[in-house]
């Protein structure tokens, strides 16, 4: 592997503009957030997951705070990704039924009155591992079918993790945009329910069901920080692999703060950067990485942005970072081994690459232009988000290894 350590980062001016504060950003408002909240609340396995406060680091790279939102808890599934697949398995079945989700909880879904009213359904997905995980998982919750289909390259480990949810699962020999339309066709062939991320014309709810879903995260991060601190975090780093994941917390920081928010910044592998180069092109519209798209971070390994997360991203998101597969190594070893007095985090490739770029920006002057352009300085509060845990867990053991 080249190992050598690069960072592209481009700032968008339209970010702050007042005028961009429009539509949306309205799918996010509070009344919505409060239902995502109340609906996970309502799953036996619903705690929050730890907010750790990495204080040594952040002495050491001189800034105020490093907290690290720590998603491997997450229901038992060692990543995020249920939250969205949840609520919008859930936000279908309500649909459905013909009720209002607030009136919907977990247990109510797993009735045999709403069982019986519902039938079989069969949940359709394609996935990197986490998203369809964490979709197998809820149907399988609620007495559902899940068909999963993986991209090539998955690793066996996370294949295993979804079957042993109950899911039909299997690797496919296409790339991950592509697995994507398999697993549409599959689902119009055989009567299935599509729970996907990417929006395309005509289907919209649900990746913003599953975008909402994701709220939960930065809901209880906020409220966990106003526990320790009187004041906000000035910087939120986000991973964007389709952008849903990055986008929903944009726009619920841009919906709950309107211009004071924090200062967002999101973060791509170098092989797979569809964001920073549809932000570079500079003409508004989304642009797509093609091919295999060889990186170590396999849940952001995805060419094609989000259509919805994109229209988010580009009106609201401060920056955006291209960065190559050492600076997530970085993050991995340094959660994994962390300095004295600060908690070891387990966190997987797509998990750490946030805290690994503030190390290696923070602490090598050859990046000071980009500490400079993310306004980072000794007063900064920095939230980051490990989105998942050992998923790899052979591949993880390697890189903390060496
Ligand atoms: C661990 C992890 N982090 C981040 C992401 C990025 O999420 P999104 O595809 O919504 O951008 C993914 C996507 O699968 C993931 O698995």
């Amino acid at each position: 592997m080249n190992n050598e350590r690069k960072i592209k980062c481009i700032t968008n001016e339209n970010a702050r503009d007042e005028k961009y504060i429009k539509t949306p950003v309205r799918e996010f408002n509070k009344k919505n957030i409060f239902e995502v909240r109340n609906f996970h609340r309502s799953f036996p396995q619903y705690r929050e997951t730890p907010l750790q406060e990495l204080n040594a680091l952040s002495r050491a790279l001189g800034v105020e705070n490093i907290w690290m939102k720590d998603e491997s808890y997450r229901f038992g599934l060692n990543a995020f990704k249920v939250l969205g697949g949840s609520y919008a398995v859930g936000k279908y079945l309500a649909k459905r039924l013909n009720i209002d989700i607030s009136e919907l909880s977990f247990e109510k879904l797993r009735s045999v009155e709403i069982r019986n009213k519902l039938g079989d359904l069969t949940f359709v997905t394609a996935t990197d591992g986490n998203h369809g995980r964490g979709v197998a998982w809820a149907a399988g919750q609620l007495g559902q079918k899940s068909v999963v289909f993986m991209p090539k390259g998955s690793a066996e480990a996370r294949l295993m993790n979804i079957r042993k949810e109950g899911a039909e699962a299997s690797i496919t020999d296409l790339n991950y945009d592509d697995t994507v339309r398999l697993a549409k066709r599959y689902a119009k062939e055989h009567g299935g329910v599509v729970i996907q991320d990417s929006v395309k014309e005509g289907y919209t709810e649900i990746p913003t069901w599953i975008m909402q879903g994701y709220t939960t995260i930065i809901d209880e991060a906020l409220e966990q920080i106003a526990q320790r601190v009187n004041a906000l975090p000035t910087h939120v780093f986000l991973q964007a692999g389709v952008g849903a994941f990055a986008a929903a917390i944009v726009a619920y920081l841009a919906s709950a703060f309107g211009t004071v928010r924090p200062i967002t910044v999101i973060v791509e592998p170098d092989e797979a950067a569809c964001f920073f180069i549809s932000m570079e092109a500079g003409d508004g519209k989304p642009h797509a990485v093609t091919g295999f798209m060889p990186t170590i971070m396999a849940g952001l390994a995805c060419g094609e942005p989000c259509n919805l997360s994109w229209e988010i991203m580009k009106d609201y998101a401060d920056c955006f970072i291209s960065c190559s597969d050492e600076i997530t190594i970085e993050g991995m070893r340094t959660l994994a081994h962390p300095l004295p007095g600060d908690h070891r985090i387990i966190s997987g490739e797509s998990g750490a690459v946030g805290l690994g770029l503030v190390k290696t920006i923070l602490g090598n002057s050859k990046f000071d232009q980009v500490k400079e352009q993310l306004k980072i300085n000794k007063d900064s509060r920095i939230l980051l988000i490990s989105t998942e845990g050992d998923t790899d867990p052979e591949n993880y053991q390697r890189v903390i290894a060496e």
